[in-house]
């Protein structure tokens, strides 16, 4: 039976200058498993910690089991999950997930990018294109992204885009291994008034992606 299409903005393609973001393909399964293979040590301190080997949990048949499951999701309105581009090539993910309306309208954000192609101002320019899409064409007043303190990367990029730190979450989630602290961010569209890529470009004067 097919389900009905209940979530606005989705699905969506979005791009800025080399970055595009789309939903997640069937065919990218293999380019997945590559980047996801090659970027094991850069990644594995921030996945949830799994019995499964990483080689394993990184075979085109994992992505393709993935990619059904939340491309499920999407269609219910519970998740938008966008591949990142850079030049054409696979270079990441940026996921708004967990998302629940009526009078929360929040979702939770989680990205990663190719370590071949961090820090040139990829996944900023990318996270800033998702929030300002869930802000409009979604309609969402809030967006969370948990952030283990060690993760200094991380929570520079929420701070350049405008995101708040709310607290300190204990031992919140079962991260490589153990039940890891989380710092809350959290971004509200009226902390952006004239959106988060805009915002992060008079930040970035003169400094493009290249
Ligand atoms: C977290 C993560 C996405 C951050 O990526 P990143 O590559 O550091 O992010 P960006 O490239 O957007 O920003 C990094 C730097 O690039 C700079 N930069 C370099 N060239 C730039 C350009 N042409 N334009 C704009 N900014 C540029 C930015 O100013 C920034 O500098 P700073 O950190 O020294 O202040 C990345 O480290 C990652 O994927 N880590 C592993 C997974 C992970 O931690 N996920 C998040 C879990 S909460």
């Amino acid at each position: 039976m097919t389900e009905p299409l209940l979530h606005p903005g989705w699905p969506a393609q979005l791009t800025s200058g080399p970055v595009e973001l789309h939903p997640l393909r069937r065919r990218d399964a293999a380019e997945w498993s590559r980047v996801r293979l090659a970027n094991e040590s850069w990644l594995s301190p921030w996945e949830p910690t799994s019995p499964v080997p990483w080689s394993a949990r990184h075979a085109p048949a994992a992505y393709r089991a993935m990619r059904r499951a939340v491309a499920r999701r999407a269609r219910l309105g519970t998740s938008l999950p966008f591949a990142v581009r850079v030049d054409g090539r696979l270079a990441g993910q940026v996921t708004v997930d967990n998302i629940v309306r009526g009078a929360l309208r929040s979702g939770s954000l989680g990205y990663w990018i190719d370590r071949a192609v961090a820090g040139r101002g990829v996944a900023s320019l990318a996270v800033a294109l998702v929030c300002d899409h869930a802000f409009g064409p979604v309609g969402l007043h809030r967006l969370q992204a948990d952030i283990r303190p060690e993760n200094l990367p991380s929570q520079r990029l929420v701070e350049r885009l405008g995101f708040q730190r709310e607290g300190l979450l204990r031992r919140y989630l079962d991260i490589d291994g153990a039940w890891r602290d989380h710092l809350a961010y959290a971004l509200l569209p009226e902390d952006v008034p004239g959106g988060v890529l805009a915002r992060w470009q008079r930040m970035s004067p003169g400094r493009p992606v290249d």
